[in-house]
Order: structure tokens, then sequence, then C-alpha cells
């Protein structure tokens, strides 16, 4: 049965045309490539030309894989972000957002193989870009003449909704940078009025236009970034509704969420054996690659290490303090982890976690309970629907102590709580086609059918309209006249016949009495 299967597949690939295809990754941050690499290296392996411009160049690329690198252009972004939620880290996130999206831009038109790419006039099928804090790459892909495909690792970011005619409402749509969900409070609506209207008053008015400003230092006639955004063809979400909820999204936007997720493979040496041996099963806490568990507070870290003790679940820790070994059989801490084979292992229970995307997606595919901790960017967002979805509970970090982080390991180690988990990751996996075949067949279809547009009316819809106020000024218009041909009315009458009005009235009267 599966040998027809993949005898079938392997028939209709190879007779499938070959693409060449020019992937566009000007962001530095690794945890967003991690997620890029598993599509871009499929499309290869399927028999595609693919070309990427990225910090990432593949060390044993397969066959048809070209790198255009930048890497060594900006340092990579790794474990330095403090574990702080306040307004400050949100206003800066949108700093480090606008001053990394020049910079990206900067770097990659400069280098002079982008060039010698745009100036040779290859043909290219289909150009797929990162979506994320710049629409730089827009620029190269309109100079190639191509269709384009945008694609993301994560939730949508504010700037993303407007461009594709996807709804955006703060009292149902959940805000990347805030708290609150599917169902803020009017409290959190204000916060996400303010804080919408900041990022994308920095995107529009410094990235956009810097990266405009960049383009037109090398290439002629490129037309504003914004227009070029709104021709993407498809957008490729990195979301499922089975976690991040029922959304509003046109037919070109597509959600793939959970694609990059590897086959957990068996744990080895120390690690294998402390996880085997863990009686009463394993608890993994791990805050990402760009989040310094150094920098959480001494008070919060004994509050975790207290609970490590109180529980009867060992512990794997990614973090590289060594100090904190005094309990070897309780704790396991290294700055490496293989967190997919120890998400996948039967042992492990629970999972800590910033919920950042990458590690939220793999917690759902292996049905491994979150106590979701935010911290920046998409994390709080993410954090509500782990909730909100049932994957998981939310500690944030201002009420992270003892007792609560305690409670919440408690109420996740339920045996019906992680019954429920395993639910939601079989809907997880419950799907017409896996995800990554979802990616590749989008992106072939838009290499396809390039003399259309799937954009939906909606996207470009003026505001006056959208908003009803052209319908409201002729009603009003109409009722203005109305009410003034009735009075006008009413005077001619009372004009013509004075007195006749007053008589009429008092005959009523009069017969009614
Ligand atoms: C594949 O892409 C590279 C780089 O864009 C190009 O030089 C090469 O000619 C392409 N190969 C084929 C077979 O189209
Ligand atoms: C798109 O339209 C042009 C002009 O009508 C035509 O030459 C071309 O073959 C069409 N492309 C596809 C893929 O149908």
């Amino acid at each position: 049965m599966n040998l027809t299967i993949t005898l079938v597949f392997l028939v209709l690939t190879s007779t499938v045309r070959s693409l060449n295809i020019l992937g566009i990754f000007p962001y530095h941050g690794t945890s967003h490539f991690l997620v890029f690499r598993v599509y871009l290296r499929e499309l290869a392996n399927r028999g595609h030309n693919v070309t990427v411009i990225s910090h990432f160049p593949e060390k044993n690329p397969p066959a048809n894989y070209q790198d255009i690198s930048l890497a060594g252009t900006i340092e990579v972004l790794k474990d330095d972000m403090p574990v702080e939620k306040s307004y400050t880290s949100i206003i800066n996130t949108a700093l480090f957002l606008t001053f990394t999206g020049k910079e990206n831009c900067e770097v990659m038109v400069k280098n002079k193989q982008v060039q010698d790419l745009v100036h040779s006039k290859a043909k290219f099928d289909v150009v797929v870009v990162e979506q994320f804090n710049s629409d730089c790459a827009f620029g190269i892909a309109y100079k190639l003449k191509a269709p384009v495909v945008g694609m993301m690792s994560h939730i949508l970011m504010p700037w993303h909704y407007q461009r594709l005619g996807i709804p955006y409402n703060t009292a149902y749509v959940p805000f990347h940078f805030l708290e609150g969900g599917t169902k803020p409070s009017l409290y959190q609506r204000v916060e996400r009025v303010l804080f919408d209207v900041y990022f994308r008053t920095l995107y529009y008015f410094v990235t956009q236009r810097s990266d405009q400003n960049t383009l037109a230092r090398y290439f002629d006639e490129i037309p504003p970034l914004d227009q070029l955004a709104g021709e993407m063809k498809f957008l490729l979400v990195y979301h499922n509704f089975i976690l991040t909820g029922s959304r509003l999204f046109p037919a070109n936007v597509i959600e793939v969420g959970g694609y990059h997720v590897s086959k957990a493979k068996p744990l080895n040496g120390t690690l294998k054996k402390f996880v085997d041996e863990a009686k009463h099963g394993v608890i993994y806490i791990s805050f990402g690659s760009v989040i310094s568990p150094s920098s959480l507070s001494h008070e919060r870290v004994k509050a975790i290490l207290e609970v490590v003790s109180e529980l009867p679940q060992r512990f794997i820790w990614k973090w590289n303090n060594k100090t904190l070994l005094k309990a070897q059989d309780k704790l396991y801490t290294d700055s490496w982890l293989p967190q997919v084979d120890i998400l996948g292992h039967p042992n492990t229970l629970a999972f800590f976690s910033h919920a950042g995307m990458g590690g939220t997606t793999e917690a759902i595919h292996f049905g491994v309970p979150i106590v979701a901790m935010p911290v920046l960017g998409d994390q709080p967002a993410n954090g509500a629907a782990i909730e909100e979805s049932g994957l998981g509970v939310q500690v944030q970090i201002r009420d992270l102590n003892k007792e609560n982080l305690l409670a919440a390991f408690r109420k996740v180690l339920d045996v019906k709580f992680r019954e429920r988990v395993k639910q939601v990751s079989k809907a997880w996996h419950d799907r017409p086609m896996p995800p990554l075949d979802t990616a590749i067949y989008w992106t072939e279809f838009a290499a396809r059918h390039t003399n259309f547009t799937f954009r939906t009316a909606a996207a470009d819809v003026p505001l006056y309209q959208h908003f009803y106020l052209d319908v409201i000024c002729v009603f009003s218009i109409f009722v203005v006249i109305l009410v003034g041909a009735i009075r006008l009315s009413l005077r001619v009458c009372r004009s013509k016949s004075p007195g006749k009005a007053s008589e009429k009235k008092q005959s009523k009267k009069s017969k009614r009495a």
C-alpha cells in the first residue's frame, strides 16, 4: 500500500515541470530560517532549481540548490534577549524590527551577487520572499518580473493584514505583541490600538521608506513597495486553525503551520539514560534560542528550582548553568538539547516554554502540554492561542512564583488535561494534505497560473467605502431633502390657508368630545 503511494507520488512528481525558484530571506534570525530551510530543501528534492538569498548557506546543499550567501554581513542573533516583559520591551521590539528591517535590506541590495542576478535578468518561475520586517525583497522580485509568494514562520505582523485585505479588528484578532488573545478586555483593546498605530507608523514611515530609498540607489523604477506587497499571489502563513483559531483569511492566504517538525530520533548518552529512567516522567524547560535564562531574576530562578524539587518529575533545562546541577538526579542542563527528540519521547509530560512558534508547533505535533511564559515578539499572542486551543496554560512573567508555577504544572499534568492535548494533537495532524505538500503545492500553483490575481476585492476597497461613508452621505442628503421638502410644503400649506389647519384641529377635538 505504502509502496504504491510512493510509486504514484514518484510518477506524479517526475512529470511535474522543474521550476526555477528564487528564495529571498533577508532576515538574519536563526529560528525563522530553521523553518524555511525545510521547505527550500524539499523544493530542491522535488527537482526544482532553487536559488536562495539568505544569511544561512547550506553546508550540504541538495542537488539543484544554490546559495547567494549574506553570511557574515550582520552578526547573527543569539541568546541575548532579556527575560523581561514591559511596555519598554515592546517599544524596543518595534525599534529593533525597524532597525533590522533597514539593515537587512541594505546588506542584501549592496551584495554583488544579488546585483548581478538582477542585472542578468535571470528568468524565475516564482520568487518566494520572507514576510517579516521588510518588503525590500519585493523590489528584487519586481525587477525579475516573476510572480511572488510570501512566506512566514510565525503569525501575521500588524502590517500584513491590510496588504491582502485580511480583516483586522482588535476585538477578535489577537495582537502579535500583547496579551488578550481573541477576547481582549477594553483596556487591552485600547492598548492594542495604540501599539498597532505605533508599530505600523514605524513600519511604513521608517522601514518601508528606507527600503524604497535603498532599492532606488541601485535599481531604477521600482514601484511603491506597499503596492508590490499587495500584488503577491499567495501568502503562506505559519498558522493552523487548530492552534491559532479560526481566522478570516482570503483564498490566497494559506495556512501551512507545522511543516518544519522532523521525526523524533532516539535520544542517546546521558540524556537518554536520564529520560528513560525517569519513573514519573520528564518536564522540559526551554526559552528558545534568543532569550537568555541568565537574565531571569534570582527569585524567579529560585522559584523554578523549588518547583523542580517539589514535583516528582525529572526536569531538563536548556541552560548551560553548571551551578544548578546540585540535584543531579532531578535536573539535567545543557546549552544545546535535541528539542524535537525530547518532545517526541514518550516520557516527556510537559514543556515549560516562552511560546515561540517553533517550539509551540513541535509541542502540538507530539501532543505535549505547554506551560507558556511569553516574553516578546509574537509570544504573547501564541501564549493566548496555547490557552484557547487547550494545548496548555499561561503563567505571565510578572506572576512567576513557586505557587503559580506549581499550580500550572499540576493543571497540565492532570490526566484529563493530557488526554485533551492528545486530541488537539490528533486534530492538528488530520489534514487533507501534509503542510509541507500544501506549501509546495501553492508555490507551484503560483508558477503555473501566472496570468491571474487571487487578491480579494476587499484589499482594494477605499476606506470611505469600507466605512460606508459615501452611502451614509447619500442617505443623509436624502433625509435632509425629505425633511426640507416636508417643512417647505407645510409652510406653503399654512401660508395659503391661514387658520384652516387650526380649524381642522378644533373640529377633530369637537368630534371626540
Ligand atoms: C538554476 O539556477 C541558477 C541560478 O539562478 C542558474 O544559473 C541555472 O542556469 C539554473 N539551472 C537551470 C537548469 O535552469
Ligand atoms: C498568459 O497570457 C499571455 C498573454 O495572453 C499568454 O501568452 C501566456 O501563455 C499566458 N500564460 C499562461 C501560463 O497561461
